[in-house]
């Protein structure tokens, strides 16, 4: 079971209100990532639920029972953090165990529940040796098996990723992913990396200066943003921001546009643009163009749509995909 209710959870630190109010609903065996720029209050809110800081007001609740004044270790949660922290004179087989080796249980339960995990995580042929003769990413499993031996109701991960290579961050997304669905298990998973967000997550909770700007799946997330400070977070490149008269036009301040979403021409479109930079990613094109009337914007065409710096590039948006937020940023309903 890992169910965890959160109401009106405050924190101040001396002066300062990093989590003003936060509600929120984890049902049990969701895989739910905290995403936000830094200092918007992620950590602060993972160590708020795994009882590393008090709270300043509310409520924390797992499955049914309050925990708000319980210490880290009677609310069965396992964290995992951005640096591993593994015992460097240990084998991979004692720093798995030692939490158990802790608990005081018989050597031949430890045994198996090592091993299990172990198997889980494609550690079996490293049982044997130091953290030192491991991979950066071998080391962070070992880190999640000594979380999972404890069999806890929910992981907490704070960033642990970060630390690795861009390759290895994405075989371990997969890795992490694959082992929320053998153990469904909750997991929540604090990153300031959308893409991991997006492709992780069952539950993205959005966070900006330690308010929730909106909670939902990632394609909700991506398809109907409440508010323009999720619009510009989500989603990559960012979203083109366009106001004046053509936003005017729709009736909104501000209109929204990704850069999937509009079509390159070199004959003919709706806005004229100059190309200052063209990426090329092999299967993706995107350009950053100079657009006449509404200015810089980024658009995405296919691997072969040859443009240079200088060429003249046509630009069409598909007004289907058109985000219309009004002079507060919110999103403006269909
Ligand atoms: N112990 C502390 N004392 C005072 N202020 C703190 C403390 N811990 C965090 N803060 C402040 O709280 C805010 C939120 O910090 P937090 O670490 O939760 O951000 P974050 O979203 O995890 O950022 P990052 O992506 O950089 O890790 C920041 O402004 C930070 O300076
Ligand atoms: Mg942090």
């Amino acid at each position: 079971m890992g169910s965890i209710t959160l109401k009106n959870v405050q924190k101040t630190f001396g002066e300062a209100k990093v989590i003003p109010s936060v509600d929120l609903e984890i049902k049990d065996g969701e895989f739910v990532v905290f995403v936000g720029p830094s200092g918007s209050g992620k950590s602060t809110l993972l160590r708020l639920i795994a009882g590393l800081e008090d709270v300043t007001g509310g409520s924390i609740t797992i499955d049914g029972k309050d925990v708000t004044e319980a210490a880290p270790a009677a609310r069965g949660l396992a964290m995992v953090f951005q640096s591993y922290a593994l015992y460097p004179h240990m084998s991979v087989r004692k720093n798995i165990a030692f939490p158990l080796k802790m608990a005081k249980m018989e050597q031949a339960k430890i045994d198996k529940k090592v091993e299990d995990a172990a198997r889980v995580l494609n550690l079996t042929d490293y049982l044997e040796r130091r953290p030192s003769q491991l991979s950066g990413g071998q080391r962070q499993r070992v880190a999640i098996g000594r979380a999972i031996v404890r069999e806890p109701s929910a992981f907490l991960f704070d960033e642990p990723l970060s630390n690795l290579d861009a390759a290895l961050r994405g075989t371990m997304r997969l890795e992490i992913s694959d082992l929320h669905n053998q153990l469904k298990t909750t997991m929540i998973y604090v990153t300031h990396d959308q893409i991991e967000a997006m492709t992780m997550a069952d539950k993205i909770v959005v966070l900006n200066r330690g308010n929730i700007e909106q909670v939902g799946s990632p394609m909700e997330l991506y398809n109907t943003p409440r508010n323009l400070f999720v619009a510009g977070f989500i989603g990559s490149p960012r979203m083109n921001m366009i106001t004046g008269a053509y936003a005017q036009s729709k009736g909104a301040a501000t209109a929204g546009i990704r850069p999937e979403h509009l079509t390159l021409s070199k004959e003919s479109g709706t806005w004229k643009g100059t190309v200052s930079v063209a990426e090329h990613l092999g299967a993706d094109t995107f350009l950053h163009l100079d657009v006449e009337g509404i200015g810089q914007m980024t658009a995405r065409a296919g691997g072969e749509f040859g443009a240079r710096h200088g060429d003249t590039v046509y630009l069409t948006p598909d007004e289907s995909r058109l985000h219309r937020f009004d002079d507060k940023g919110l999103a403006i309903k269909a």
